[in-house]
C-alpha cells in the first residue's frame, strides 16, 4: 500500500487498557516459549510432520534461507527457478499492443496487465479439478504510482503534472487481470488469445448487491438505482471461493476523493474512514464523482468485497454489501462443517478491526449456480479479544446494542455503509493493522497478519497487541472449537487465541520479538502481510515494509505451525529494493508458488527516470514493473519439500 496509507489512524475510540499488560508480559501465560506454547495449544503434531521434523532438524522446511540484505535483484532459495510470468504491460487481451512505457495509452493499458499487482488467485482448468499445470490466474491491480510509471514526474509534483490522458491510463491500469496460465516442460506460460482473458478497471461496469444495493445513501446522479457503479478501486488481496468464484478485496478506496467530506452529510462517515479534503490521485481532475462536494454518494459505493466468476469473462461483477464496507484487506473462505460459508476481513488500518461473515445458507457443491447469491444474505461479525486468551465474535445487526437510530443506523443497510462505525459501538478490540487471514488446512486454526502500528503506544496496550511502537508486526493464531481441519466450527461465538510469533529482530533487544529457538539471523522477519498454507499446513509469509523498518528487503518467509518448527521461520526469498511481497498462491500440488511483487523501486527518491531497480528487464528503457512471479522446484517437487 501507499506509505501515506500505512500510518493513518481514523478510529477515535478509546481501547480498553489491560492495566497488568507489562506484568503479564513477563508472566509465564504471556510469554512462554513459543515451541512449548505451540504444544500449550492442545493441537496435535501431525506424525508427517514429526517425521519431517527428524529428518530436516527442527523444521520440517528444507530449502537453504537466502541471506537477508537489499539489492536490485530478486533472490530465491538455492535449487529454485523463480520465472517472471507476467509484467505491468503485457499482454492480457488478444489484440493489446505491445507495452511502449514511453508512448503508453489508456487503450492499450486497458488490454494489458495492470500495475502493482497484488492478490493471486489460481483456478484450475477445467473448473472442479485440482489440474496444477493448466489454470486461469486472477491478479488484483491494487494502485498506480505515476511517478514511477511516467517520464519527468516526481513524487512531489505528480499531481499537478498528469494530463488527461495520464489519468485515464491510471484507472486502467487498476482493477484485476484474468489470464490463462499453463506449464509445458516445468516452465510456465500465459496462454496467448485466451477465451478466459479478462481485465476489469476502475470504469468497468459492476452491480451491487446485498442489504444495502439501492439504499439512498448508494445513489449518484449517474446511477439513481443505487446498484449500479463503474469500476473497483484499491483492490488489495482477495479470496477464492468454494464455488469457483474470486472475491476481490477494495481497500483504500479513501484516497482517491478529493473535495471537503465535512462539507457532505456523510461527514461522520467519511471521518472514520480516514478522508482528507485532498486526493493522493488525480482522478477528480476530470471525473466529477471523484469529487465528494460535486457526488457525495460516489465513496459509499466503494470499500466492498466484489465477486466475479473468472471462467466466465462476461459475468458482470458484484460488490456484495453483505460483508460490510471498510478498508478490506482480503476475504478467506472457508466452508464450515454444516455447510455455511465463512469468509474472514481484516481492516487494514491502525486500530481497526477483524471481521468475519457467515452465511446464512448452505455451499451446495453439485450446483454451482445455487452459490450464486450465497453472499448476500448472512450476518458480519467483528472480533472481540480478551485477555484470557479468548475471542469473541459480535454480531453487526440492526436494532441489536447500541445499533439504532439514537446513533445514526436505520437499517442494516446503515450499518453494512458505516461498518466501522457500528463495531466502535460493541467495543471491538483495534488491532493492529489487520492484514491478510488464512485458514490452516491441516489444524482448522486462522492465522491473522498484523502487519505493524508505531502509534500504539504503552497506554493502549493489550494481550493480542502486546507492542508499543509495534514496529514489526506479529501473527495471532485463532483456534475454533470443534476439533481439527475440517472438524473446526468457524461459525462459533467464542474462539481461543495465541500470538503465533512477534516480528523483528532478535539483534535488537528494543524489538523484543518471539521466535522459536534456532531462527537464523536470516529467518527473522518485518512486517507480516498476506499469507498462505501449504497443503502440509505449513505458513508461507509475504511481508510489506521490512525495507523501512528493519533495513532488510521484503519477501517470503516460511514456518511450521506445530512441533519443534512452530514459528521457526526461514527466509525463502528475497524482493528487489522498494517492493513489497504480495499474491502467495501455490498449485494445489505445492509445485509452483506464484508471488506478485508490487512496486519495485517504491523508494524514496526514486522515479520513472531515475529508478532504485530495474527489475526485471534491467533495461535503459524499460522502468521497473510490477510483475507475478513463478517459483518452482529446479527438478520437481514440492516448494519448502
Ligand atoms: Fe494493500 Fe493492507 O495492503
Ligand atoms: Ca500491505
Ligand atoms: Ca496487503
Amino acid at each position: 500500500m501507499m506509505s501515506d496509507d500505512n500510518d493513518m489512524v481514523s478510529n477515535p475510540t478509546n481501547t480498553p487498557v489491560f492495566a497488568d499488560v507489562l506484568a503479564e508480559r513477563l508472566s509465564r501465560r504471556g510469554f512462554i516459549g513459543i515451541a512449548a506454547a505451540g504444544a500449550a495449544t492442545a493441537m496435535a503434531t501431525s506424525p508427517l510432520a514429526i517425521s519431517e521434523a527428524l529428518a530436516n532438524g527442527p523444521t520440517t522446511l528444507s530449502f537453504k534461507e537466502v541471506k537477508q540484505g537489499v539489492d536490485e535483484k530478486l533472490h530465491v532459495a538455492e535449487g529454485y527457478d523463480a520465472q517472471v510470468l507476467i509484467r505491468w504491460g503485457d499482454k492480457v487481451m488478444p489484440d493489446a499492443p505491445a507495452f511502449d512505457p514511453a508512448k503508453q495509452t489508456a487503450a492499450a493499458q486497458a488490454q494489458q496487465f495492470g500495475y502493482n499487482n497484488d492478490f493471486i488467485g489460481y483456478f484450475p482448468l477445467p473448473f472442479g479439478t485440482k489440474n496444477s499445470d493448466s489454470g486461469l490466474l486472477v491478479v488484483n491491480h491494487e494502485y498506480t504510482i505515476p511517478f514511477l510509471m511516467f517520464a519527468g514526474m516526481t513524487e512531489k509534483t505528480y499531481l499537478e503534472q498528469e494530463t488527461p490522458e495520464h489519468i485515464e491510463i491510471e484507472l486502467a491500469a487498476h482493477g484485476a487481470s484474468v489470464v490463462e496460465v499453463r506449464k509445458r516442460d516445468g516452465r510456465w506460460s500465459v496462454v496467448d488469445k485466451s477465451r478466459f482473458a479478462r481485465r476489469l478497471t476502475a470504469t468497468s461496469p459492476m452491480r451491487i448487491s446485498g442489504p444495502a444495493a439501492g439504499h439512498d445513501r448508494l445513489k449518484t446522479k449517474a446511477d439513481l438505482t443505487g446498484t449500479r457503479v463503474l469500476g473497483t478501486l484499491n483492490n488489495c488481496a482477495g479470496g477464492k471461493t468454494p464455488w469457483g468464484t474470486v472475491l476481490t478485496a477494495e481497500e483504500n478506496f479513501n484516497g482517491y476523493f478529493s473535495g471537503d467530506p465535512a462539507k457532505t452529510k456523510e461527514a461522520k462517515n467519511y471521518a472514520r474512514l480516514g478522508f482528507a479534503a485532498k486526493s493522493r490521485y488525480a482522478f477528480s481532475k476530470t471525473h466529477a464523482r471523484f469529487n465528494v462536494e460535486s457526488e457525495p454518494n460516489e465513496p459509499n459505493r466503494f470499500g466492498w468485497i466484489v465477486e466475479f466468476d473468472p471462467y466466465d469473462p462476461n459475468s458482470v461483477p458484484v460488490k456484495r454489501t453483505a460483508l460490510g464496507r471498510f478498508k478490506h484487506e482480503g476475504a478467506t473462505c472457508v466452508v464450515n462443517k454444516d455447510g455455511r460459508v465463512v469468509v474472514y476481513s481484516g481492516d487494514d488500518e491502525r486500530f481497526d478491526y477483524l471481521y468475519r461473515f457467515v452465511t446464512a445458507g448452505k455451499f451446495d457443491p453439485i450446483n454451482r449456480e445455487a452459490n450464486r447469491d450465497l453472499l448476500d444474505s448472512g450476518t458480519l461479525y467483528v472480533a472481540k479479544f480478551s485477555a484470557d486468551g479468548t475471542l469473541a465474535w459480535l454480531p453487526l445487526i440492526f436494532g441489536a446494542q447500541w445499533l439504532t437510530p439514537d446513533q445514526g443506523f436505520n437499517s442494516q443497510a446503515d450499518i453494512m455503509i458505516e461498518t466501522r462505525r457500528a463495531a466502535d459501538l460493541l467495543g471491538a478490540t483495534p488491532m493492529d493493522r489487520p492484514e491478510d487471514v488464512e485458514t490452516n488446512p491441516v489444524n482448522g486454526g486462522v492465522y491473522l497478519a498484523l502487519t505493524n502500528n508505531t502509534s500504539r503506544k504503552s497506554d493502549r496496550l493489550d494481550k493480542v497487541n502486546p507492542r508499543a511502537d509495534n514496529k514489526h508486526g506479529h501473527i495471532v493464531e485463532m483456534l475454533p472449537p470443534g476439533g481439527m481441519g475440517k472438524d473446526a466450527d468457524h461459525t462459533a461465538t467464542t474462539y481461543t487465541w495465541n500470538i503465533l510469533l512477534l516480528a523483528g529482530d532478535p539483534a535488537n533487544k528494543a524489538d523484543a520479538p518471539k521466535y522459536a529457538a534456532g531462527t537464523t539471523e536470516n529467518g527473522w522477519l518485518s512486517c507480516p502481510d498476506n499469507v498462505a498454507f501449504d497443503s502440509k499446513g505449513r505458513l508461507w509469509i509475504s511481508t510489506d515494509g521490512a525495507q523501512n523498518a528493519a533495513k532488510i528487503a521484503d519477501g517470503i518467509w516460511a514456518c511450521d505451525v506445530v512441533g519443534t518448527g512452530r514459528a521457526l521461520t526461514k527466509r525463502f526469498l528475497r524482493l528487489p529494493t522498494g517492493a513489497e511481497m504480495c499474491g502467495p498462491e501455490f498449485t494445489p500440488d505445492d509445485r509452483t508458488f506464484f508471488v506478485a511483487v508490487q512496486h519495485p523501486a517504491e523508494d524514496e527518491g526514486s522515479s520513472y527516470d531515475k529508478p532504485s531497480t530495474r527489475w526485471p528487464d534491467f533495461k535503459a528503457n524499460m522502468p521497473p514493473r510490477p510483475a507475478v512471479v513463478a517459483i518452482t522446484k529446479r527438478g520437481g517437487g514440492t516448494v519448502g519439500s
